[in-house]
């Protein structure tokens, strides 16, 4: 599906879309697209917002890795769901 155009989301950007039915998350960290199902995994109910070199968790302050989506600090304990995409053209699809 369809997520956004390459040049919406420049460096150190994110966007969000519906993936499945779900809360997501496109970010470009560092000109690599990662995206992932965005739901804080400490209690699933928070979206995470990206911050430049994190995914920040407002809510009790969890932080993942916007490459990976591994946690960098707690309370989270499981990594971000990760959703696979792909750039064609100037158009970037979760797949
Ligand atoms: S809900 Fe995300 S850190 Fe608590």
């Amino acid at each position: 599906m369809f997520v956004a155009k390459v040049a919406d989301v420049p460096p150190g950007e994110s966007e969000g879309f519906t993936y499945q039915g779900k809360r997501a998350i496109l970010v470009n960290f560092n000109g690599e697209f990662h995206a992932y199902v965005n739901v804080c995994t400490h209690n699933n109910i928070c979206a995470t917002e990206y911050e430049g070199d994190v995914l920040n968790c407002p809510c009790h302050g969890a932080q993942f890795r916007p490459d990976t989506g591994d946690v960098i600090r707690g309370p989270a304990k499981l990594p971000l769901t990760t959703i696979d995409v792909k750039v064609y053209g100037d158009s970037i699809y979760a797949l």
